[in-house]
């Protein structure tokens, strides 16, 4: 199969394009042939070796961890897959398998979602890790109810276009930070308040917006830009972060001073084991039209380095797939 790999961590430019084997399906595993992978900012910092720290890294490795295309084999012990199937999944790249950027790759069954009628493979890309991230950051782990009220900072890159429009359909007040260049787009998505943190001043817009604090504040950017974070939250309300692995700041300072303030304080890393139910559940809301699509832009596999580079910069707005299969 081809493949994007890397013999070494770096820069973009450590990306090589190269044939090597097909993979073979283990048992309780699914081989997807990849249509388009999915890109995060996951990507990047795992290309440039920061995951070292969870796993050691063997070459050559294929990065990428959302991945949509059709089933081309199961292993044993697989059911309610066929070949042909169209699928989407966070791949088993997290628990130290082969990635995405690849013609083909492995999950296990437990991972996978069939993509329904209405989305296509390329919008089923965008979704793992990024829609996953923010379901459980705002539900699983943030218990977000009807009628409260939630900021989520960075409310207009990958994560946050879904975690906004998943808090507006869970029947809550929405707040958002992004730049100028965004505000329409995310008055576009239902925020209630955009908050263009160039121009204003987050904690005053907040004070006059949410009287007494936040019920519910996600921070999907990094501590160093929302340092004061925990004055924007009540007092038994929750602040969710989403560790960056760049800009988590103290995590049991940050911790202990929630605890005296009496804020429920999470770090939300995303869990993807037995995720295909809410992978499933996601792009049913996405085809029955209670949420929409962040814009998707798609690029040929080939041109994964200058994707890195823009999503580096860090002001990506919704989503960047590569098309694997051309
Ligand atoms: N640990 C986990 O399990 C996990 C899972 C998923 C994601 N993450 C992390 O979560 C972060 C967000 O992911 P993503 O996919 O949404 O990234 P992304 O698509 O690159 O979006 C980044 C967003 O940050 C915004 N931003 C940059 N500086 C800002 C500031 N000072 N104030 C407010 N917003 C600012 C940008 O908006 P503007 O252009 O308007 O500035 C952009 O929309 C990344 O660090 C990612 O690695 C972690």
């Amino acid at each position: 199969m081809h493949a994007m790999l890397i013999r070494q961590t770096g820069g973009p430019e450590v990306f090589e394009y190269a044939e090597i084997d097909t993979p073979e399906p283990g048992p309780g595993e699914v081989l997807i042939k990849v249509s388009y992978a999915g890109v995060n900012p996951a990507d990047w910092k795992n290309r440039q070796g920061y995951l070292e720290q969870y796993r050691p890294y063997v070459f050559p490795y294929i990065i990428g961890f959302d991945a949509a295309g059709t089933v081309a084999g199961v292993g044993a012990g697989v059911s309610g897959f066929a070949i042909g199937d169209r699928v989407f999944t966070p791949t088993n790249h997290g628990q130290g398998g082969q990635g995405s950027y690849a013609q083909y790759t492995l999950a296990n069954a437990d991972r996978v979602a069939h993509i329904p009628a209405g989305l296509d493979e390329r919008d089923a890309a965008a979704l793992p890790v990024a829609a996953l991230t923010a379901w459980q950051g705002l539900f699983d782990r943030g218990g977000l109810q009807s009628g409260q009220t939630a900021m989520i900072h960075g409310g207009s890159g990958g994560l946050g276009s879904f975690a906004v429009q998943f808090a507006r359909w869970a029947g809550a007040r929405v707040a958002a930070t992004c730049s100028s260049a965004n505000v329409d787009y995310l008055r576009e998505l239902g925020v209630e308040r955009v908050i263009d943190y160039r121009k204003e001043n987050i904690a005053q817009a907040i004070a006059e917006w949410a009287p007494g604090g936040l019920d519910y504040l996600m921070d999907a950017v990094g501590v160093s830009t929302l340092p004061n974070g925990l004055d924007l939250v009540r007092t038994g309300g929750t602040f969710v972060s989403i560790p960056t692995l760049v800009d988590d700041g103290d995590i049991p300072g940050a911790m202990g001073a929630a605890a005296e303030k009496g804020v429920n304080r999470v770090f939300s890393v995303m869990d993807d084991n037995d995720c295909a139910t809410t992978l499933a559940k996601i792009a049913g809301l996405l085809a029955a039209g209670d949420i929409r699509l962040p814009p998707v832009r798609e690029y040929p596999l080939q041109d994964v380095a200058e994707v890195h580079r823009q999503l580096q910069e860090g002001h990506n707005r919704g989503k960047m797939v590569l098309k694997v299969d051309a």
